[in-house]
């Protein structure tokens, strides 16, 4: 069961918010239960020999310009091509070279809701870049593959990308963002960054910006006793920045650079103090020999957990099922309009055109109130007007609506206001059925 978006009858708020999150009063998210699967680090291993040896064979890296940087995208995409991703390749130039961006879409899912994850390709040209970024890309590469061995029907969209030239500055990711039409843009629900998961005196850092990526990365580490810390390392010093800056949800994991491990650090991760979380950063001893296998091991399982986790597993939402709030808001009188929230996650496609939408409000003087639903694009459909001469109390009515050109999926709204002076009440409880 997905627990992101089924939700327990009785529970105060029965819809769980999504990346986004919203003002709702809301109940605790439950948490995930999805069964991702595990990541086989040999395959994970196999793909950083593959780099390895191509950078072996182009001059020592895998750089911005160089050839070992296309021979890696080509690599990748052989491997995406083969499991049935729709792959293409996005072109810029920088630094009088041009790059490469690999963008690899999974077929099927909510087009409006896309999930990314994403992970730097290019080496510096002093080394071969195995632990940076060869662990991300590997990493995100072989969850890819997992996702078509399971054949994942996820409610969202799934997008993998491997990022060009961000040693030069997040080049790549900078011109993909740029690059996005605005309606494209909005559609990303979460983009989440993989840039050094195997440091060879590893850390376990989670990036803290969006609050719901960021704890379904510390669960999967809560439930394997591993304690994390938050990344601090350079916020904004990868491919994330560029999402962040477009005000899309982002997360990630790290495993440290060039800082050197603290003794309190140590303690809990083991490993070295005082010495560097990657000594070999940048430098021509990023080779397969820098990496910690358990690392690699442990964050190549939180890709494939969050993705599972943050994209559904597609199961159907059935018709009839109900999102509600019952939390309290008082209508001051004759005054604002006042909201409550609920938000609907999980479903597909647009909502019915005979949207049924539960109200209960408790009023001295029912005409004095006047009662809207706000769908999550804005669009108002009035429930109720006001009326002077409707004196009776309450307002405990069933209304349809026909929905049917709004997407379901999103924070919709009751929105009430009180137009008139002396008599007030409160928003008991609403509920959207569908
Ligand atoms: N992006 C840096 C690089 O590729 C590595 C790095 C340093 C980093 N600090 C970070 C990545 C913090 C993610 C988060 O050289
Ligand atoms: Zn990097
Ligand atoms: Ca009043």
């Amino acid at each position: 069961m997905n627990l992101y978006r089924r939700a327990a009858v009785g529970a105060a708020t029965l819809a769980i918010g999504g990346l986004l999150a919203t003002a709702a009063p809301s109940a605790a998210a439950p948490s995930p239960t999805l069964a991702a699967p595990d990541i086989p680090l040999a395959n994970v291993k196999a793909h950083l020999t593959q780099l390895q040896s191509i950078a072996s064979a182009n001059g020592g890296n895998r750089a911005h310009g160089r050839p070992g940087y296309k021979a890696s995208l080509d690599y990748v995409k052989g491997k995406l091509d083969a499991a049935g991703f729709t792959t293409r390749i996005q072109q810029f130039t920088s630094s009088g070279a041009t790059g490469y961006n690999l963008i690899a879409d999974w077929p099927g899912g909510d087009a409006n809701q896309v999930l990314m994850a994403g992970a730097h390709l290019d080496s510096v040209s002093a080394g071969p870049g195995i632990n940076d970024n060869g662990s991300g890309s590997a990493g995100i590469l072989e969850t890819a593959l997992a996702v078509s061995r399971a054949q994942l029907k996820p409610d969202k969209h799934l997008r993998f990308a491997w990022w060009g030239a961000e040693e030069l500055g997040m080049v790549g990711s900078r011109y993909y963002v740029n690059n996005l039409p605005s309606t494209d843009r909005s559609k990303i629900s979460g983009y989440l960054n993989f840039d050094m998961i195997a440091s060879p005196n590893p850390g376990y850092f989670v990036y803290d910006d969006d609050p719901t990526i960021e704890k379904t990365f510390k669960d999967y580490y809560a439930g394997l006793n591993v304690p994390t810390e938050i990344e601090t390392e350079g916020d904004g010093r990868s491919d994330h920045a560029p999402f962040d800056s477009a005000g899309i949800p982002v997360g990630g994991l790290f495993s440290g650079a060039e800082r050197s491990k603290s003794s309190a650090q140590a303690q809990k991760w083991g490993g070295t103090a005082g010495q560097a979380f990657d000594r070999c950063y940048h430098s021509s001893c990023d080779t397969s020999s820098n990496i910690n296998d358990t690392a690699l091991d442990r964050n190549s399982d939180a890709v494939a957990y969050a993705i599972w986790n943050l994209a559904g597993d597609g199961t159907p939402v059935p018709p009839g099922d109900s999102y509600e709030n019952t939390a309290d808001v008082a209508i001051p009188d004759n005054g604002a309009a006042v909201t409550s929230t609920v938000n609907v996650t999980g479903r597909t496609g647009n909502a019915p055109a005979t949207l049924k939408v539960d109200v209960d409000i408790r009023h001295t003087w029912r005409g004095d109130v006047v009662v809207d639903l706000v769908a999550p694009d804005g669009t108002a459909y009035r429930l109720k007007n006001s009326s002077s001469n409707d004196s009776a109390d309450d307002v405990v009515a069933s209304y349809t609506v026909n929905a049917s050109s709004e997407p379901a999926n999103g924070a919709w709204k009751l929105r009430v206001q009180d137009v008139a002076a002396q008599d007030t009440g409160y928003i008991n409880s609403w509920k959207l059925t569908f």
